[in-house]
């Protein structure tokens, strides 16, 4: 019998939010329930997918680039930002490296450093090859200040600090590390058009950093790994900012309105920058337990050594309400 390196043997797979099951009202991935905008849908319905994609994505880099003020040579194209996470680690992570984690965290970072042998570690004293910080935090919603991360890049030379800012287009006047010419040579910054733009299906996600970190990722990506329907909604969205705004804005307003109507009913929600926010568990059985006997799927947060809450991502109204509902008919004696 062959077996597989005894990494893949000893790791895991990550639990994630998201509902398979179509039936199912889901509140436990974080996706911009308005959708694309209408300009995404149409470039998708009119792409042709019977040839290769552009493996460079050189349209979507130039339109990026100019957005951020960067180079192109700075942005790598990913098949959402899942896959950069797991280009850092193969890029980099050497069996027996140290990886450091600000927990809590997105469970991948860990999957993928543990699947290159690295070690994990919180402990913020010890020296690592690669420091991962998620900005806005999955699951706790708070951010950490541009400033504090290019210190830790400044304090600590020889890691790469990588800033997971998936969840910034959520969050209107977001301060993105990839936008301000990052000036460290040790910092990296993940994108994701995913959850903000609404293309959780189509998978697409880009990462910003020095040129010459941006190429190590590049070497060992996959050939035509984000594929044509991918680009060409990711082009449609990118020229659409304004809507990804709007509804990110809508998005919130959204989450203020259901946390108002929860409040009353004796639950204190942790909220903050994010439309996602954390539920408090009742006393007995867990509200993802709870919500699933009412086609309902809230995420629970024990993966992220939080067992004590299930995370929500808002929808619209209609689907708030039924939450709402649910909510009440377990909470009545
Ligand atoms: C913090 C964080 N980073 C990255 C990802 C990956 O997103 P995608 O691969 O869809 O871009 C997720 C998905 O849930 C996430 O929560």
């Amino acid at each position: 019998m062959i077996l597989p390196r005894p990494e893949v043997l000893a790791t895991p797979p990550v639990p994630h939010g998201g509902a398979a099951d179509p039936a199912v009202l889901d509140f436990s991935a974080n996706l911009n329930p308005f959708g694309p905008s209408p300009a995404v849908i149409a470039a998708v319905r009119a792409a042709n997918w019977e040839r290769y994609p552009d493996p460079a994505a050189g349209r979507l880099r130039g339109l990026l680039a100019a957005r951020l003020g960067v180079a192109p040579e700075r942005l790598l194209v990913g098949n959402g930002s899942s896959e950069l996470i797991d280009l850092v680690c193969r890029a980099f992570l050497r069996p027996g490296d140290v990886v450091r984690l600000a927990e809590p965290c997105y469970g991948e970072y860990a999957r993928s450093a543990r699947l290159c042998g690295a070690d994990l570690a919180t402990d913020a004293d010890r020296p690592a090859r690669l420091l991962f910080v998620c900005t806005p935090n999955n699951p706790l919603g708070t951010l950490t200040p541009a400033d504090e991360l290019t210190e830790l890049a400044d304090r600590w030379p020889d890691t790469l600090v990588v800033a997971d800012e998936a969840y910034a287009d959520c969050v209107p006047g977001f301060r993105s590390l990839a936008a301000t010419g990052q000036p460290r040579p040790n910092l990296l910054v993940l994108r994701s058009l995913t959850k903000a733009h609404g293309l959780a299906g189509l998978r697409v996600g880009y990462a910003v950093g020095p040129a010459d970190v941006v190429e190590a990722l590049r070497r060992v990506q996959p050939p035509w790994s984000v594929n044509a329907l991918a680009l060409v909604a990711a082009e449609a969205a990118v020229a659409e900012e304004a809507h990804t705004a709007r509804t990110a804005l809508a998005w919130l307003r959204l989450r203020d309105e259901l946390v108002a109507a929860l409040r009353p009913l004796g639950i204190e929600p942790r909220v903050a920058a994010t439309p996602f926010f954390l539920l408090p568990n009742p006393p007995g059985l867990p509200w993802y337990l709870r919500m699933r006997r009412h086609g309902i799927a809230v995420r629970d947060a024990t993966s992220f050594g939080l067992p004590q809450f299930a995370r929500v991502s808002p929808r619209l109204g209609p689907d708030n309400l039924r939450l709402l509902a649910a909510v009440r008919e377990e909470l009545s004696p």
